[in-house]
């Protein structure tokens, strides 16, 4: 079988353990992620995708924020699967997760209503971005929405700068698009309309913009 090929949550698959603490103390996690949620406008009974979910604590919060609302969550990433697991049992909630190949979104045309996705684009190479855009599109219903929150480029020259910390990191490759602001016009060509970024959040790492879209 093809080994996947993917840049895990902190970098090295060893410091994933870490990861919940580490993006705990070091970004404004809880603010980014409830604004990402009451921007995604979820509803009873709506069918919700969290696309790159790691350790699902934006998929929880998404759950807890509409018990009704069918939530699953998929990332490449088995290990990091086993944490969300462990974490949505012990909130004994009903969310469906799954691991995939990085290549399809397992899930059939129209399938959802909302896709939700933090911090996990400037993961992927631009070629990868792109397919997935055009996947998310697939199994995205008509009048659904898109919200992803990522790294962007920001008008300080601070910010930046801070967001080169990230790119050491993660790689120059993965984040060239974010740190060159084309995520917004890349959701653009795989189909959505009415692109905006709706926040921007600074952190000690760059900044943070949260992006609508909709399928019309
Ligand atoms: C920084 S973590 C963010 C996790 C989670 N969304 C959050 O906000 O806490 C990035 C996530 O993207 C996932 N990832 C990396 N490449 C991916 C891909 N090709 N498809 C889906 N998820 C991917 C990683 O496994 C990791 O869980």
């Amino acid at each position: 079988m093809e080994e996947k090929q993917f840049i895990p949550a902190l970098r090295f698959k060893w410091l994933t353990p870490l990861y919940d603490f580490f993006i705990s103390i070091t970004m404004p996690e809880k603010k980014i992620k409830q604004v990402l949620i009451s921007n995604a406008n979820i509803y009873a009974y709506s069918k919700l995708l969290d696309f790159g979910c790691g350790t699902a604590t934006l998929t929880i919060m998404a759950k807890q924020s509409s018990p009704e609302a069918k939530v699953t969550g998929i990332d490449i990433d088995t290990e990091i699967l086993d944490k969300a697991t462990k974490k949505i049992k012990e909130e004994k909630l009903d969310i469906f997760l799954l691991d995939y190949d990085g290549k399809h979104v397992p899930f059939q045309r129209n399938a959802f209503d909302r896709v939700i996705s933090c911090l996990v684009f400037h993961h992927l190479d631009t070629d990868i971005k792109q397919t997935m855009l055009a996947e998310i599109f697939r199994v995205m219903n008509k009048d659904g929405l898109l919200l992803i929150a990522d790294f962007g480029r920001s008008k300080s020259w601070v910010q930046r700068t801070l967001f080169n910390i990230i790119r050491g990191l993660d790689g120059f490759k993965s984040t060239d698009a974010n740190a060159r602001g084309l995520l917004p016009e890349m959701i653009s060509d795989a189909g959505f309309e009415n692109v905006a970024i709706k926040t921007r959040f600074k952190t000690m790492f760059g900044e943070v913009q949260i992006i609508s879209a909709e399928k019309i």
